[in-house]
């Protein structure tokens, strides 16, 4: 296939849903860019830092022969964004992005709802974090296979716009399990290129991506073995999609391992093609310096003094815990577990406050709204059990707010970080680096997070309510300099992998 190219070639591209900007459009039209953050905006930030990409960003920009350093091609999410798209003609301000060149795709409306909320979070994401409801749910009938359809389609347009936007030879990452067939379709239009895919998050065991049917499991493995390296954020994850790849291919594929046995490293070739695609762990770790700095200003200072104030007493401990509302974060056992420390250790009343914020996400799904009505309704019937004049047992937030999310990182006593199922989860990582007193960490043992700090945590079953309730009593109860110790190793765990370290790796691996 023979792609168009624009005029703009870059030697580095990153493809994702949700980019590192949206806008908002007012009454009277105006755009207002809210700029995102994350490891990706680190990553791409830091690419002059990488000796090989300084030295072409230098090249292309003393030459002006059109080439560009970085591309991110990423998705118009809302009604801002397309008129952002109408107005631009997708390319945007630097100015609104941080001066990253982005390109934005303004995929038709009805095309966009049925990849995102159809197949990508109500599907990959389900399957990956295995949050079906089996005896009812999933059916994949003629519904499924149009959304299936839009999902192709929306694929497609990314594959479309990396072909156009790469430059010979150039590096292309795509992330997440929205691109999951993107891979495969860029190398059919452009097979000179070298290409990466990221999962953000878990990988499903091979039986329960079984429940998918055989085609769409084949066409999902074959869309990542498009790749040249296909990367998960720990081995467990990477172990699971080889698994499953193995299953999805009918055994038209060989695991080989590499004769120096490097960690982590294995590769499949599917038959017909004979490729190799290298499979990779990079755990995606804290960035200390930004959080402690940003943690620091005094926007976060002032949001300390008011939530201390809903805190109230100065002795009274915090089990603080912040998420999106996620059905995979298992908000409500852990609001369940509170309840239950509350009510056998009766000592911890009116000593203890949960600061839980979950803030709004994936709201067109009604599972999701029914999730945040649930995490409500279980906080105010906390407060109405056990609340007195001078204490509320829980401070819930819904409103989402970075600055009170760090104000509340800081008084941290505990950190609660229970899901059913995370890729990672960077908030356990985040929370130890900027506790300021040094806080406990009750983990799931189900993050991905806890393959690398499971050995300073209070380790827990997300589903066990009656052991998080016992774990979060023990985390309370620890002795300080205990605590504090911990809480070093965590911060120091947390942070061996910065985001910008963890980019570049995958940068240069994938450019040899
Ligand atoms: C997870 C995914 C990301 C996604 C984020 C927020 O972390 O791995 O790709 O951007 O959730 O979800 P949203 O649907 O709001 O983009």
């Amino acid at each position: 296939m023979v792609s168009e190219r624009s005029a703009v070639q870059a030697e580095v591209l990153v493809a994702s849903n949700r980019g590192p900007v949206s806008y908002g459009l007012g009454e009277d039209g105006g755009l207002t860019a809210k700029r995102g953050g994350g490891g990706l905006v680190s990553g791409l930030s830091a690419i002059g830092q990488s000796t090989r990409g300084a030295e072409r960003l230098d090249e292309g920009q003393r030459s002006g022969d059109g080439q560009a350093d970085a591309v991110w091609v990423c998705a118009a999410l809302g009604d801002g964004d397309r008129e952002a798209v109408r107005r631009t003609g997708g390319v945007l301000d630097p100015g609104d992005t941080g001066g990253q060149r982005v390109r934005m795709l303004d995929i038709p409306a009805e095309v966009y709802a049925a990849a995102y909320n159809g197949i990508a979070n109500s599907v990959l994401w389900f399957v990956h974090h295995m949050l079906y409801q089996t005896p009812l749910e999933p059916v994949f009938d003629a519904e499924f296979r149009a959304q299936w359809a839009a999902y192709e389609t929306y694929n497609a347009a990314f594959a479309d716009a990396l072909a156009e936007s790469a430059a010979d030879g150039a590096a292309v990452l795509v992330q997440d399990y929205h691109l999951a067939l993107v891979p495969g379709m860029l190398r059919e239009r452009r097979p000179d290129l070298r290409i990466a895919h990221f999962s953000h998050t878990p990988w499903a065991p091979a039986e329960y991506f079984a429940i998918l049917p055989d085609d769409i499991q084949r066409q999902l493995a074959l869309g990542i073995l498009g790749a040249d390296r296909a990367n998960f954020l720990t081995r467990r994850w990477a172990e699971n999609f080889l698994a499953c790849a193995e299953t999805g291919l009918g055994g038209q594929c060989e695991r080989v391992r590499p004769e120096d046995g490097a960690p982590g490293i294995v590769a499949l070739v599917p038959e017909r093609k004979a490729r190799t695609t290298w499979i990779g762990v990079h755990g995606l770790g804290a960035d200390a310096a930004f959080l402690r700095e940003r943690a620091h200003r005094p926007d976060v200072e002032e949001r300390m003094t008011a939530l201390r104030a809903q805190i109230g007493g100065p002795d009274r401990k915090t089990i603080v815990r912040v998420d999106r509302t996620e059905l995979s974060k298992n908000i409500v056992r852990g609001m369940l577990a509170y309840r239950q420390l509350l009510a056998d250790r009766p000592e911890w009343r009116e000593r203890v406050v949960h600061v839980a914020f979950a803030y709004p996400s994936r709201q067109d799904l009604a599972v999701y709204r029914d999730y945040t009505a649930e995490v409500e309704r279980v906080a105010g019937e906390i407060n109405a059990e056990y609340g007195t004049p001078g204490w509320q047992p829980v401070v819930l937030h819904v409103k989402d707010d970075f600055a009170r999310s760090l104000a509340a990182y800081r008084l941290a006593d505990v950190a609660l970080v229970n899901p059913i199922r995370d890729g990672m989860n960077l908030v356990a990582k985040e929370i130890p680096v900027v506790s300021d007193a040094g806080c406990a960490l009750v983990l799931s043992r189900e993050a991905g997070a806890h393959e690398e700090l499971g050995a300073h945590a209070l380790t827990v079953n997300p589903y066990d309510v009656t052991g998080t309730a016992e774990a979060l009593h023990e985390a309370l109860s620890m002795d300080e300099g205990e605590r504090a110790a911990r809480c070093e190793r965590l911060a120091a765990a947390a942070t061996a992998l910065p985001p910008a370290r963890w980019f570049l790796d995958q940068l240069q691996e994938l450019r040899g």
